[in-house]
């Protein structure tokens, strides 16, 4: 019978924007070369949580267990106010996955808080969610320019009996919690509101939450079977099982496929039905659709292989019988050998004495007959060939009789008279004197020992992808059928499994059944072992202050990433030239083969940074013999600062044109008489290697070019000389830009 799954399964849009934006933080940490932190695990679902493990992101309890500048990340079930201001506090960057529905009950709770009206959490006593929204009932006073805040009044209720034991209140507002399942919303609400005078209830129970329930009670009371799929640390997961259980006995609580109970439905008979919760990854409740639709192909399989396993009894009885009668046959025949050997020598006895040559001869025939091996079924032997046909091949084992090979069953297609080929005896006799020999069984058994071996070893084998069959894919490897399993196909999961067909995949075999001589492998395994292992020879090779060469593979705001082949190491933008760098592209491009220098290396959190400037000349090195007190250059104007401009000598050189050295007349603002990215003519008054400033000057490269020139009677303006205290206005640290 087909599985129905419920409408509303799975991640619910606050799940799956928190794991989007876990994924998106680790990466951002990762690029900044920061940890990423996850306060409490994410999702409750250990499989997701492993996930991002993968990426990088640790589970913390605590927000003490953060370091200072770190990423942290806040789960959908909110948290109190005192923890973002700790998270201020300590620096960190946030990435706040607080659903919706959650941040709107805060804004409520807060609001009646603000307001004096006590808040009713109606919810699961020391659930996350509902610890967060009891920190926002507060109310907030303005005491100059602080603000003090005051705890609200705030009750936690989880049942009836809860609401029946608050005291009397004369007002107040009940909230639930976002998951809290209908029907305890309602009947808590009844009893507060013996309780209560005036009892103001804002139903914030997510719509996720509500159709989930809504469609799950639909479908156990359809279904003969109920299987729910999540996590048993979840709370939307467990109240999604009472619910169902409430409704059909038939339910079971399941975190993947292997915690279906053997037995516990029968897919051909019962029809059942499948749902989730809230943090259930959609690839698990496949995974559980796919084996179920499995168990139903197994049993099947099992009715075949029985009826299989019957015939080859019955072929079985019917070559024992074929034997005994042989052996009747042979024991008659003995029997008639014998009674005629007696004939025989009764004869001979009557018969003249041999003479000495006849004797001679009979006694060469018994040694013949002597000389015969002796051969049986299942025995492996070498012989020669001794006549080829289109069809079969006869060879000599020393046997009274040749073997016989068919085509079929010769692996040494080029045998030909004279070669000595390994054969396996299958029939001593085939019923007309004949023995039948076979070369592919010893093959086949060679073939299978080898992936025994090799699967025993940990090995490695080749193999071709077949067919894409429900939950995985069949391979062969050196002709034996293997099966790989969706979940080891690759690292993620593979929404197409045909794209495997006709690939050749480096496989591990990871189970071997013996009696059906089928394998199970996993390329997965490969590629975990495989990429562990290049990066672990990767890293083996790298050593602080090394000079290496690595491949540009992408850039970041902050900085160029490098790979060094099998990891990749962290060119920060402060590494990339001694020169300002507008942004990373502008100095390397992608695929770009570059040397770099390893700054430091940190093997437990992976990273590497690495030095591109520092394998390049530095600018300030025999400065003042590049740029002799004196000289008049042509440099673009950088930047403009009331005091004067920068002009760029060469890239991490800027000189300082003095507001008093802008002009041949008086400036009152340089902007007046300079742009940034203006060309102009400087001359270089003096050079300070020790404190890495240039002193420009425009005005005297106007007035010699004034005094130069002909048929000028005189200088336009007045030139007056800068004052000594303007020029060392100048702050020091602009100055050293
Ligand atoms: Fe949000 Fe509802 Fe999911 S409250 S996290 S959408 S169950």
């Amino acid at each position: 019978m087909p599985i129905r799954v419920a409408q509303y399964s799975g991640f619910c849009v606050g799940v799956r924007n928190a794991l989007e934006t876990a994924r998106r933080a680790a990466e951002a940490a990762r690029e900044k070369q920061i940890g990423a932190y996850c306060l409490g695990e994410l999702i409750h679902n250990r499989f997701a949580v492993e996930e991002l493990e993968r990426a990088g992101v640790r589970t913390v309890e605590s927000i003490d267990g953060i370091p200072e500048g770190q990423a942290v990340i806040l789960r959908s079930h909110g948290v109190p106010p005192e923890t973002l201001e700790e998270c201020q506090r300590r620096k960190l960057t946030v990435f706040d996955c607080t659903c919706s529905y959650v941040a709107a009950l805060h804004r409520i709770v807060q609001k009646a808080a603000q307001e004096d009206m006590p808040v009713i959490l109606v919810g699961e006593m020391g659930h996350p969610e509902i610890s967060a929204t009891a920190g926002w009932c507060f109310k907030s006073l303005r005491e100059g320019n602080r603000e003090r805040r005051v705890p609200g009044r705030c009750v936690i209720v989880s049942s009836v009996q809860d609401a029946e034991r608050i005291p009397d209140m004369p007002r107040a507002l009940a909230v639930a919690q976002t998951t809290l399942p209908l029907d305890t919303w309602e009947r808590v609400t009844e009893a507060l509101e013996r309780r209560v005078g005036a009892l103001v209830r804002e139903r914030t129970i997510c719509g996720a939450t509500a159709r989930r329930q809504a469609e799950a009670m639909k479908l156990a009371g359809e279904c003969d079977c109920m299987i729910v799929v999540g996590s048993r640390t979840s709370a939307n997961t467990r109240r999604l099982y009472e619910t169902c259980a409430g409704i059909c006995p038939r339910t079971c609580l399941a975190e993947s496929a292997a915690d279906i109970p053997p037995g516990f439905c029968d897919i051909r008979k019962d029809s059942i039905g499948l749902a989730a919760g809230a943090s259930t990854p959609d690839w698990l409740l496949k995974e559980v659709v796919t084996r179920m639709n499995d168990t139903e192909k197994d049993i099947l399989e099992n009715v075949q292989e029985a009826k299989e396993a019957a015939q080859e009894a019955v072929e079985e009885v019917k070559e024992a019988a074929e034997t005994a009668q042989e052996a009747v046959t042979e024991t008659a025949e003995a029997a008639q050998e014998a009674v005629e050997a007696v004939k025989e020598e009764a004869a001979e006895a009557e018969k003249p004495a041999l003479t000495e040559e006849e004797q001679r001869k009979q006694d060469f025939l018994a040694d013949v007959e002597k000389s015969f091996v002796r051969i049986h079924n299942g025995q492996t032997l070498t012989g020669k060939v001794v006549q080829t046909t289109d069809d079969e091949v006869f060879v000599s084992l020393g046997y009274k009789s040749d073997g016989i090979l068919k085509r079929d069953d010769l692996v040494d297609k080029d045998a030909k008279p004279g070669d000595e080929i390994e054969v396996e005896v299958v029939k001593v006799n085939d019923g007309e004197g004949n023995v039948i020999l076979s070369q592919r069984n010893i093959i086949n058994r060679k073939v299978w020992d080898a992936l025994v071996e090799k699967f025993e070893k940990g090995e490695y084998v080749e193999a071709v992808g077949k067919e894409a069959v429900k939950g995985g894919l069949i391979a062969t490897c050196d002709g034996v059928r293997a099966f790989v399993p969706a979940s080891r196909l690759a690292l993620h999961y593979v929404e197409k499994i045909g794209q495997f067909v006709g690939q050749t995949m480096k496989l591990k075999i990871i189970d071997v059944d013996r009696q059906k001589k089928r394998i199970v492998a996993s390329r997965k395994d490969v590629l975990i072992e495989e990429s562990a292992a290049k990066k672990a020879a990767a890293w083996e090779k790298l050593e602080e202050g090394a000079v290496v060469k690595g491949i540009v593979r992408r850039f970041a705001d902050f900085g160029a990433f490098v790979d060094l082949g099998g990891v990749d190491g962290l060119i920060h933008v402060t590494d990339l030239s001694w020169g300002r760098v507008n942004k990373p592209s502008d100095i390397l491009s992608t695929n770009q083969e570059v040397e770099v220098k390893i700054l430091s290396l940190d093997p437990e959190r992976e990273r590497i940074q690495l030095g591109y400037k520092q394998l390049q000349p530095k600018p300030w090195d025999n400065i003042e013999e590049k740029y002799p007190v004196g000289i008049v250059l042509e440099r673009p104007v950088v930047r403009i600062r009331t005091f004067g401009a920068f002009v760029e000598l060469e890239p991490g050189v800027d000189g300082l044109v003095h507001i008093s050295q802008c002009a041949l007349t008086r400036v009152g603002k340089v902007e007046d008489v300079l742009s940034v990215g203006q060309m102009v003519r400087v001359k270089v008054l003096n050079v300070d290697p020790e404190a890495k400033r240039i002193s420009l000057s425009i005005r005297e490269v106007l007035a010699d070019e004034a005094m130069e020139a002909p048929m000028v009677d005189d200088i336009p303006g007045e030139i007056e000389e800068a004052p000594a205290e303007e020029a060392a206005e100048a702050p020091a640290e602009e100055a050293q830009e």
